[in-house]
């Protein structure tokens, strides 16, 4: 009995030493210490020894096992950590390798004249309103005093989204002026940009979205001269100065007097040229005073109050600004336009 128990320590030894994973470290446990192992094997034929020998061979029996899960413990051991040391030598990042380069872009060339616009009305004391783009048809036309017969009100012109033509997409940023006088206490200095909409077809100068600024001054004693003061100079800060304007009558049906701002033409000094299509002149923008009835019907009193406002096109001005040709460039996001600015 004590040579098979030998024979065992041998056989086991040798066996945990040679395993190569936790796995089989397990069922060699099973196999030399588990109930029906060769161990408990060989321990049950102690009935045939004598009573001196039985407590001899039960204790060799003991350190063996005691044997055993030691050499099975010290192997597992070693397993683990070299399965460790395995796992970090995969996982391991070169932290030294140059990283991913990540492309920056820069603004859009129409965000910097944007920008550029709002520094200029912020320095004046102006604040800046952000407005919904879909708009209730009262605030688009009819509280700006736009009659029910008004062309820009038609299906043709306008998107609608419901059959009575109560909601649109708005097609001026001049609802933002009802707005304002709606919810701000007077006076007000403010300006508006944002996105308009109109069934317009694609082309160098068309687009159904385009961008639009909307601006307008409410208090007591405005008078038109603040307006052309005002306006003057900020044409002369996006310009240069000594940039020569023109107030040119115009109708528009929520402001009375209404006019045309037109710069003389930068690039020809008003001789005519491809610029200004010849005609000495560059329309800029639409201004006049604020209609009595457009200020009576947001609760201002027009004979307590007056304002002006004036509207101008983002992307015109831009175009203009960066010798832009065709407004499709503007909005194709086309890396290669882009990167130019
Ligand atoms: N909303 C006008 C348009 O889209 C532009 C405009 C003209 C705005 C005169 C104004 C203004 O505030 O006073 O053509």
């Amino acid at each position: 009995m004590k040579e098979m128990m030998e024979k065992l320590r041998e056989a086991s030894i040798r066996a945990i030493l040679e395993s190569e994973d936790v796995d089989s470290l397990e069922a060699l446990r099973v196999k030399y210490l588990g109930k029906k192992g060769e161990l408990t094997g060989i321990l049950r034929q102690m009935g045939r020894l004598s009573a001196e020998e039985r407590p001899v061979m039960g204790q060799l029996a003991n350190q063996l096992r005691a044997d055993i899960e030691a050499a099975i413990d010290a192997r597992k051991q070693v397993l683990s950590s070299a399965m460790m040391e395995k796992k970090l030598e995969a996982e391991a990042v070169d932290v030294t390798l140059p990283a991913a380069e990540t492309r920056l872009g820069h603004k859009h060339p129409m965000y910097n004249v944007l920008d550029q616009i709002k520094d200029i009305f912020i320095g004046m004391g102006f604040e800046i309103l952000d407005g919904s783009e879909v708009e209730l048809s009262d605030y688009n036309f009819t509280k700006l005093n736009i009659e029910e017969s008004h062309p820009s009100r038609e299906w043709t012109d306008t998107f609608y989204f419901t059959e009575d033509s109560r909601v649109c997409l708005r097609t001026q940023t001049s609802p933002m002026q009802v707005h304002a006088m709606e919810t701000k206490t007077l006076p007000i200095r403010m300006i508006a940009p944002g996105r308009v909409y109109r069934k317009d077809e694609v082309d160098a100068t068309h687009s159904p979205m385009f961008h639009q600024i909307e601006g307008m001054v409410i208090d007591k004693g405005v008078t038109m001269s603040d307006l052309k003061a005002t306006l003057n100079l900020v044409v002369e800060k996006i310009y240069g100065e000594g940039t020569v304007t023109r107030f040119r009558p115009h109708h528009f049906p929520f402001t009375e007097p209404s006019a045309e701002l037109d710069i003389r033409c930068h690039k020809c000094g008003g001789k005519g040229c491809p610029t200004c299509k010849g005609e000495g002149w560059i329309e800029v923008l639409g201004c006049g005073m604020i209609h009595p009835k457009v200020l009576a019907g947001c609760g201002i009193d027009p004979d307590v109050y007056s304002g002006w406002a004036f509207g101008m096109g983002l992307e015109r001005l831009a175009m203009g600004e960066y010798k832009i040709s065709d407004l499709r460039l503007i909005f194709e996001n086309d890396e290669r336009f882009l990167e130019q600015f």
